[in-house]
């Protein structure tokens, strides 16, 4: 389908909005009964909700988009294609009180502005190629060695210079589904990388308070691919200055070991015994502190192995009641307690996002597994599809 094309079925969506919901911008009433006929083939509850709305320019002078799923408990996810990130999550708290529980921003500003740039924390962002590290930004494929941009460091992370975070996406509805497709195609070379890579992200918001990403991408040439999301949570959202008290379970009995450049040695280490045990639940900052480095940033082997559908993650939070489960197709996690966030960024609704304010659950293979022939395999070859799928379920509790 060509850019024409997504746009003009994202269009008719919206018009579908405005018929239903009245509150959309730009809904003139000639629009409305042009498109009411065509509309009505294809309407159904579900993607009445889809709304659209201008988010920005971003500096090469590129129009963006920010969209809003809602759905019947109302819920609401607002996604921009800005790198297909996820901006504004509002889930209710024990009270039935809605509040975002992401950290982001409410126009792009935020995610062009220098500080952003400089601390590069990947609010809410689809990162790839590679999400996580690579080291030296090397690997051999087939005997041939490729050179990928270095930005961590003498190493490479969440893609490169400017990874899949800071490209503009091209945006469709999803036929029935309550639920939005972002499409990139990553040109032969493009930070590195061999092969054009067309990648998918399909976000939808089920009527369970379910966000479900699902990812796809093909290649013409073997390249490694881990694509992730790069959402920060706070479900205390900004009534607690900090995420430490959030209480965290993971179904992972190992993590790969790292260096001090957080690239894995190789080894997979048991958690038993250890700080960074979250077999059973433990609030995040019970034992920060202790974790070298200034907290935990590291990838979770997941316990049961395959590739089937499992979870990975609980997250409660006591004063709100809020609940987070994720589950995943992926084989890790990236449990990363927001160390590097310095109250340098201010967040929509006027948050200073300080160290640990907010925590994030990517879900992925593991770092460096290009150069770690014991990891699961990341490279996508030609005529295979590259698969994935993780969940986050959203809930309360009544316990305090
Ligand atoms: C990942 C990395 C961290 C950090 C953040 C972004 O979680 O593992 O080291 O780079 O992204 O700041």
């Amino acid at each position: 389908m060509n850019k024409k094309h997504f746009r003009n079925r994202l269009l008719l969506l919206t018009l579908a909005s405005c018929v239903g919901a009245g509150s959309l911008v730009g809904c003139s009433d000639q629009q409305t009964a042009e498109e009411n006929t065509e509309v009505t083939a294809t309407t159904d509850k579900n993607q009445m909700e889809i709304k659209q709305e201008p988010f920005g320019k971003t500096k090469e002078g590129e129009e963006t988009t920010l969209y809003t799923l809602t759905n019947e408990q109302g819920m609401q996810v607002q996604i921009t294609n800005y790198g297909a990130t996820i901006t504004s999550v509002l889930t209710p708290d024990r009270e039935g009180k809605m509040a975002d529980v992401v950290l982001g921003f409410d126009s792009l500003a935020g995610y062009q502005s220098p500080e952003y740039i400089k601390s590069g924390p990947y609010f809410g962002a689809i990162v790839g190629r590679y999400g996580n590290r690579i080291a030296k930004g090397k690997f051999t494929i087939d005997g041939q060695e490729y050179k990928l941009a270095t930005n961590n460091g003498e190493n490479h992370l969440h893609g490169g210079v400017k990874g899949y975070d800071k490209v503009v996406w091209e945006a469709e509805p999803v036929s029935g589904e309550n639920a939005i497709r972002f499409k990139y195609v990553s040109p032969d070379g493009e930070e590195g990388y061999p092969g054009t890579l067309t990648s998918t992200v399909t976000y939808t918001l089920t009527n369970d308070n379910e966000i479900k990403i699902d990812y796809e991408a093909t290649t013409d040439k073997a390249t490694p691919v881990n694509l992730t999301n790069h959402s920060y949570f706070n479900l205390a959202a900004g009534e607690e200055k900090d995420a430490l008290g959030h209480v965290l379970t993971l179904n992972a009995d190992k993590y790969t070991v790292v260096d001090e450049a957080l690239i894995p040695t190789g080894e997979q280490r048991n958690v038993k015994g250890t700080v960074m045990d979250f077999t059973t639940p433990q609030a995040i900052g019970a034992r920060v502190k202790q974790v070298e480095g200034g907290g935990y940033d590291h990838n979770y082997v997941l316990s049961e192995s395959g590739d089937g559908f499992k979870k990975a993650a609980t997250v409660y939070e006591p004063t709100s009641g809020r609940v987070m489960e994720v589950l995943t197709t992926e084989p890790g996690i990236q449990f990363y307690s927001g160390n590097f966030l310095d109250g340098t960024i201010t967040g929509a609704g006027g948050s200073k996002y300080e160290k640990h304010y907010g925590f994030a659950l990517e879900t992925q293979h593991f770092p460096d597994s290009p150069n770690q022939p014991e990891f699961p395999s990341t490279i996508l070859e030609p005529g295979d599809t590259y698969k994935s799928t993780t969940v986050y379920k959203f809930s309360t509790r009544n316990e305090q």
